[in-house]
């Protein structure tokens, strides 16, 4: 796979599975653009990125599921990079709740973050891909998308939303040489899943046929993969990577 020269950004690259992803394109020695909440672990990050290899790196502070900030955010990587191959839209949260206990402000915090963020980013986003006649757009939704989870009503609604975004997007754009697709990751170790503690995970780790959690490098070495010229006969897909727990 040879990304060397390929300008990539991740949202929600600052830390977690978004970390891995920019650190595996900076291995390859592409560009990389981060953007997440954090203003310390972003500065933190981009210099890592920039230490393992990155052709050049940038992080900024941006609420992805604010139109204004995604558009400032496009304005820069484009005058920083002078143009964009392969975006990654990352970013998310949960507020996990029972359907009858969950508040309407829960229910629209995670919509927001999970899945308008991926539509304003994809949006802004595609015109270069689009001036340029090619491009990657890779979504991390979750298994709870593909097949529901009690107790994460938003979350699910919002990663099978991604689902659905990606299929259009892939028929929207496969005509000027964008691919669009998804993974879903089934239970990975980062922050969201230690959060869990330690009884929820051991119940966790019975329901995966591999019995074990996954690593970030898994998602990452799988966004690579969809990023690369190797991956250009597909798109509007789905993959799981989550050790057998969606068969
Ligand atoms: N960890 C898992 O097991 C797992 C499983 C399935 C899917 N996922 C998905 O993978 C993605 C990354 O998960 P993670 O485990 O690394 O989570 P994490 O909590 O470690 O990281 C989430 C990232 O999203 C960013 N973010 C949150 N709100 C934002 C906003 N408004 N604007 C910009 N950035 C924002 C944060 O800055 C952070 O970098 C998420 O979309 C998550 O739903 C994770």
């Amino acid at each position: 796979m040879n990304l060397k020269d390929k300008t990539v950004v991740v949202t929600g690259g600052n830390r977690g599975i978004g970390k891995a992803i920019a650190l595996a394109f900076a291995q390859q020695g592409a560009a990389v653009a981060i953007c997440g909440t954090n203003e310390t672990t972003l500065k933190e990050t981009s210099a890592e990125v920039e230490r393992v290899g990155a052709a050049k790196s940038l992080g900024h502070k941006v609420d992805v599921s604010k139109e204004d900030q995604v558009e400032a955010f496009t304005k820069s990587v484009l005058e920083a990079f002078g143009k964009v191959d392969i975006l990654v839209n990352n970013a998310g949260i949960t507020k996990d709740n029972l359907l009858l206990r969950m508040s309407e402000q829960d229910w629209e915090d995670v919509l927001n973050i999970n899945l308008k963020s991926a539509f304003l980013m994809t949006k802004h986003f595609v015109k270069p891909m689009m001036k340029a006649r090619r491009g990657r757009i890779i979504n991390i939704t979750s298994v709870s998308g593909v097949k529901g989870n009690a107790g994460q009503a938003n979350y699910a609604a919002s990663k099978a939303g991604l689902i659905g975004l990606t299929k259009t997007t892939a028929r929207e754009f496969a005509s000027r040489g964008i691919t669009c697709n998804a993974i879903a990751p089934g239970f990975i170790q980062t922050d969201m899943t230690s959060a869990l503690g330690e009884k929820a995970l051991a119940e966790v780790t019975t329901q995966i046929p591999l019995g074990f959690l996954g690593e970030t490098s898994d998602i990452a070495n799988t966004v690579l993969f969809f990023a690369s010229d190797e991956a250009r006969y597909i798109t509007g897909q789905v993959i799981c990577v989550d050790g057998g727990m969606v068969i």
